[in-house]
């Protein structure tokens, strides 16, 4: 007897979004059979690890439509998938969607649309539709893998389509994506963020915390191995909370385990990593594993106490120090890098003074600094005392100079020593040498061939600069 399989509502979606996928397809065959010309397209990312993900599977969609990747905007179809994370991210796209206005007026067939954080914002989409009319598509960052749906809708309306939803209903998997890299590939493992630091806008425009099933993650990463993948980056807004919202809860410690398992990943990295609650299990699971990479990222964001507090950050300057002395004694050359905002509301000279401190006793390797960008909506955005540009910028100043002096001489190995390298590409400054990555994420140049890109392969540290290697391949 036939046995019917019942499907979940995420997976109707996927049935669903490839049979216009393979809809399109067809037509697109038709007209290319008709004209000779292929159509072409160009993603364009603005934003973090997590938006180049989603444009990994936004080029999916479109490469299995049958559209052609060209590295201009002078294409067919241009998406731009945008980030709103500080004011000047808005800024730039703006700027960008003006000389798209132009093309569009060469080329009045293109389609242009515009997904992404910011377009979770309905200010921004109010502008959009008054002052870039001519934008064809926007959608935001709960409905990726309905792409097709909107395309084939704005075929057929010749009208704006939008389409924005304030939560995601459901996670849809299985849908085509087109890797950057053969070799090292994003995962995700949750969306979505519940710890509303108060100058963030991210909980409100990528919504609620879903974790992934295990099963799913395995399996996708099973898969990649099998396609040639040996190095993945689990990436969530706070990968400590993985699982919390599962049906059967499990730890991030836990999933780490599991993805250990998967024979051919030989490298795993994750990010983000919030401080407040990196648990002593996966500080245990980090030393004890030979895959997991000996870095982390650990945002501080400030190192006063009192601004932490302001922030909701939920951790102390005293409990973070702890943690790295903990991590440091378990994972004794880990490189530590970290993200720090300058010119939080009421930020005193005092209060500074704290993240000079902890900056100086941690010697990170290195950090994102960012001067605080007011996001409407958010609890920090209506805080007294704003901090005016001009200190802004003296601290910001300062912080870089004490970041640089203070940065530890990472540490990847003594030289002479033969450590494991995975080749990444060719050396961007001289194409005779290949440039690969040590565990800690340090650069290692060396000479060696083409074919080797890829693969993870011992090189011999033979001369260390301040924060890359030169090196050598061993002789056999
Ligand atoms: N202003 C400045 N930086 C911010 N970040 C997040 N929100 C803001 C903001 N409003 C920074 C934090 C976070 C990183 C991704 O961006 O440091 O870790
Ligand atoms: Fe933003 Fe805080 Fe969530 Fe990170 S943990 S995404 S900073 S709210």
């Amino acid at each position: 007897m036939s046995k019917t399989k019942i499907l979940n509502v995420g997976e109707i979606e996927t049935q669903k979004q490839k049979y216009i996928i393979e809809k399109l397809r067809k037509e697109f065959e038709n007209k290319y059979k008709e004209t000779n010309k292929k159509k072409t397209f160009h993603v364009e990312t603005f934003g973090c690890q997590m938006n180049f993900r989603d444009s990994e599977k936004i080029t999916g969609i479109l490469t299995q439509i049958g559209y052609e990747e060209v590295d201009t905007e002078e294409a067919d179809f241009v998406i731009y998938n945008t980030c709103t994370v500080r004011e000047n991210a808005n800024n730039k796209v703006y700027g960008r969607l003006g000389y798209l206005g132009k093309l569009k007026k060469e080329n009045p067939d293109m389609i242009i649309a515009i997904c992404g954080c910011m377009m979770q914002v309905p200010e921004v989409v109010e502008k959009i539709k008054k002052s870039y009319r001519f934008v064809d598509i926007i959608f935001g960052t709960h409905n990726i893998y309905k792409l097709a749906e909107l395309i084939e809708l704005r075929l057929y309306s010749k009208r704006m389509v939008i389409d924005l939803l304030t939560d995601a209903q459901m996670i849809v998997e299985n849908l085509p994506s087109e890797r950057k890299y053969d070799f090292k590939a994003g995962v995700n493992i949750m969306f979505g963020c519940n710890n509303f630091c108060t100058y963030c806008i991210v909980p409100y425009v990528r919504g609620r915390e879903r974790s992934r099933s295990p099963e799913e993650i395995i399996s996708e990463i099973k898969q990649l191995a099998n396609d040639g993948v040996v190095e993945i980056m689990l990436l969530g807004q706070n990968v400590n909370s993985y699982g919390k919202n599962l049906d059967q809860p499990m730890t991030f410690a836990s999933l780490l385990q599991r993805v250990e398992r998967v024979e051919g990943i030989e490298r795993i990295r994750f990010m983000t990593s919030n401080p407040m609650d990196l648990s002593d299990d996966l500080i245990e699971v980090m030393k004890n594993s030979s895959k997991i990479c000996n870095h982390l990222h650990l945002p501080i964001q400030s190192g006063s106490t009192r601004l932490l507090k302001l922030m909701n950050r939920k951790y102390t300057k005293e409990s973070y120090l702890e943690l790295v002395r903990k991590l440091k004694i378990a994972i004794p050359n880990i490189s530590l890098t970290t993200d720090i905002i300058v010119g939080f509301p009421g930020e005193t000279d005092e209060d500074f003074e704290d993240t000079i401190d902890v900056v100086k006793q941690v010697g990170f390797d290195s950090a994102f600094t960012f001067i605080y960008s007011k996001r409407t909506g958010t609890p920090a955005a209506t805080m007294d005392k704003q901090v005016p540009n001009e200190v802004c910028n003296i601290r910001f100043d300062h912080l870089l100079k004490t970041i640089r002096e203070s940065s530890k001489d990472s540490d990847g190995g003594e030289i002479n020593s033969i450590q494991k390298v995975l080749v990444e590409g060719i050396n961007e400054q001289n194409p005779e040498l290949l440039t690969g990555r040590l565990t800690n994420n340090m650069l290692v140049h060396f000479k060696g061939e083409n074919h080797l890109i890829g693969k993870i392969i011992p090189v011999k540290l033979i001369e260390k600069k301040r924060f890359y290697y030169m090196g050598e391949i061993p002789n056999q």
